[in-house]
Parts: C-alpha cells; sequence; structure tokens
C-alpha cells in the first residue's frame, strides 16, 4: 500500500512511518518542519532509503492532491496537529491546523477516492470524572471537552463521520491518551523528561504526581495506526485506544527499581479528565491488542536512551 503520512516527522508519525517502511508499505511523510523534529530520532539509516519526505503544511490542499497523485496513495494516516498546551492561547492555530486541516485531508482523501483516512483524535474529546458516573468510559459515551484542542478534535469526530455517511469516505479515529516514548520533543513534560532525564543520570522535575493516565507506548500507537489502515471498513468511526492505568507516581517508582538513585522531584497534583477508558470496541472491530505495559516499554525506552550515550544497559 502506498501511504502518506502527515506529521509524519513528528513523534507519534515517525514511529508510524517506521512501521509501515517494516511492514514492506510505500511511504510519504509530509511535515512542516521535517528536519530537527523526531524523525531524526527514531529511523534508522537503512530505513530512510525507502522514504520519500515532503515539506509542507497540511491546509495546502493543492500540494497534498499532487503528492497523492505522485505517489499513487491509496490510504492518509492523518497525525499533524499542535498539542494542547500551543492551542490554548492560540484559536486561530487551533482552527487552521486542526479543523481546516482536518476538512482539507477529508476533502482530498474524498476527490482522490482513497481507501482510508486513519487519523489522530484525542481522549481530551472526554471531561471530569464526575461527569462518567460509570467507568470505564464507553466508546460512544458524550463529550464533555475541557480544552480547544479537545473541542476542536470532537469537532472533527463528527466532520469525519460525516464525510463517511455523505460521501462513502472510510475514515477512522483513534483516540489516543498519553502516549510516551524515545523521540517526544512536544507536550506536556512529564511525558518529555521521565524517560531521558533519568536515564542520562539528571534530575527530572514532574508536575501532577498524583495524575493517572492511561499509558500508551508509542510503539504500540504506531502499531495500532498501521493495524488500523490495513482493516477492512469498521462499522464504528472513532475508538477509545488505550493500554494501562498507571499514576505518576507508579512509573517513578517502577524506573527507581532500576535507577535506585535516579533524582526526581514531585510536585503533587491530579489530571482533571476521566483517564478509564472501555478499549472493547477496537479490540473487538480490529483486533488490536497493545503488546507494551508499561514497566516492559519503561525499561525499553531508558535503554535506548543509554545505548545511544554509551551508558550500560539496565538489567
Ligand atoms: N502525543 C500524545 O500523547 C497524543 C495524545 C492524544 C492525541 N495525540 C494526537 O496524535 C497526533 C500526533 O501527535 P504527536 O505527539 O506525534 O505530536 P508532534 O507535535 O510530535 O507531531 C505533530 C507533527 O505535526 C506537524 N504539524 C503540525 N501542524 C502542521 C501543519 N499544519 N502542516 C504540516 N505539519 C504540521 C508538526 O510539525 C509535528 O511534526 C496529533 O494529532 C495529536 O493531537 C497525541
Amino acid at each position: 500500500m502506498n501511504v502518506l503520512v502527515t506529521g509524519g516527522a513528528g513523534f507519534i508519525g515517525s514511529y508510524v512511518v517506521c512501521e509501515l517502511i517494516k511492514a514492506g508499505h510505500n511511504v510519504a511523510a509530509y511535515d512542516r518542519q521535517i528536519t530537527h523534529n523526531s524523525l531524526d530520532h527514531v529511523l534508522s539509516g537503512p530505513q530512510s532509503s525507502n522514504l520519500t519526505l515532503v515539506a509542507g503544511d497540511v491546509t495546502d490542499a493543492t500540494k497534498l492532491g499532487e503528492i497523492l497523485r505522485q505517489h499513487r496513495v491509496d490510504a492518509i494516516a492523518h497525525l499533524a496537529s499542535p498539542l494542547s498546551a500551543q492551542t490554548e492561547d492560540n484559536p486561530d492555530l487551533a482552527i487552521r491546523n486542526m479543523i481546516q486541516a482536518q476538512h482539507v485531508i477529508l476533502e482530498v482523501a474524498r476527490a482522490a477516492n482513497l481507501k482510508k483516512v486513519v487519523w489522530a483524535s484525542s481522549v481530551a474529546v472526554y471531561g471530569r470524572p464526575q461527569q462518567y458516573p460509570t467507568l470505564p468510559v464507553s466508546n460512544d459515551a458524550p463529550h464533555y471537552p475541557m480544552s480547544l484542542y479537545g473541542a476542536c478534535k470532537s469537532f472533527n469526530e463528527y466532520l469525519s463521520s460525516h464525510y463517511t455517511d455523505k460521501y462513502g469516505l472510510d475514515t477512522l479515529g483513534l483516540r489516543f491518551p498519553a502516549v510516551y516514548g524515545v523521540g517526544r520533543m512536544r507536550g506536556a513534560a512529564m511525558f518529555l523528561d521521565l524517560i531521558e532525564k533519568p536515564a542520562l543520570g539528571l534530575p527530572c522535575r514532574l508536575p501532577m504526581a498524583d495524575a493517572v493516565y492511561d499509558w500508551l507506548y508509542v510503539v504500540d500507537a504506531a502499531a495500532v495506526v498501521v493495524q488500523a489502515l490495513c482493516a477492512s471498513k469498521t462499522a464504528t468511526r472513532n475508538f477509545n485506544v488505550g493500554c494501562e492505568l498507571a499514576s505518576l507516581r507508579q512509573a517513578v517508582a517502577t524506573i527507581r527499581e532500576w535507577l535506585p538513585d535516579a533524582v526526581f522531584e514531585l510536585e503533587p497534583g491530579e489530571y482533571p479528565i476521566v483517564e478509564e477508558y472501555d478499549c472493547s470496541t477496537l479490540r473487538a472491530e480490529i483486533g488490536f491488542v497493545p503488546q507494551w505495559p508499561l514497566r516492559k516499554a519503561l525499561h525499553h525506552s531508558l535503554n535506548i536512551v543509554r545505548t545511544r550515550a554509551g551508558l550500560p544497559l539496565l538489567g
């Protein structure tokens, strides 16, 4: 299959690019920042020869249309988006790069008669725990977004389903929870520093240490995107995705088992959004089962950082 990955030089996009290449697909990665991005940390030498890297903005419908034709693209993995912190003080950025961008992707995909658009939604579509009396949050639970980012993702779910219902375009949204791993360059501090700093023996300051997250390792996030791209049309359009619930304190305690001298400064505080999601619809419709529980993934990623730095591996 020929796949266009938007946001293909970003964190999740880089792993999706690698996973697709590994599985024998042809990949065009499209991103407005193709250098000094996560791809530099994720892509290995031999893989780069099977990749076309294109610099461009996802709101540029003409350029995207040309790429779809040139590369005979069959499907799009749409992962280009600003993250929550970037959009809260900049509604214009949110509307252009989330809503307008989604509209452009759906339009070019429809015009080119593509097989499928898989895209990244977010659990930020959900609201406070008090709004969900029954846990885990079911796949079709109502949305009560608490941020502009969450509201845009929620609207994009509606827009994508509209394109499926009205025009028959096969769209599939994945509501990612907290995605972590090596190579993340943007987003909340706890997911940027938690691995790299202790792995290198540097002190690490973490906000909201009492917060409980659903932790999805980026390798699993990439695997579910690839599996979704290859799946036949599902009955459901947008899916909860998750792996393992744990507090930040539990993640830190796990790291300390291997690195007892690691210095963490933990600031108390909780995350305001409900964090327990029912992912059985995703499992039933595309068969995705995460392979990387938190303990295994932390060990794996700490050792990636240590290998690169020439430090001894953790046993
Ligand atoms: N990382 C997480 O924990 C998480 C959780 C939920 C949802 N998501 C979603 O997953 C997707 C990927 O997130 P990520 O963590 O890889 O973020 P990232 O910031 O690492 O990657 C996003 C990439 O998109 C590119 N981009 C942004 N706007 C663009 C535009 N207009 N045109 C072209 N390129 C553009 C950026 O340059 C960046 O490389 C996003 O849609 C995000 O909302 C991520």
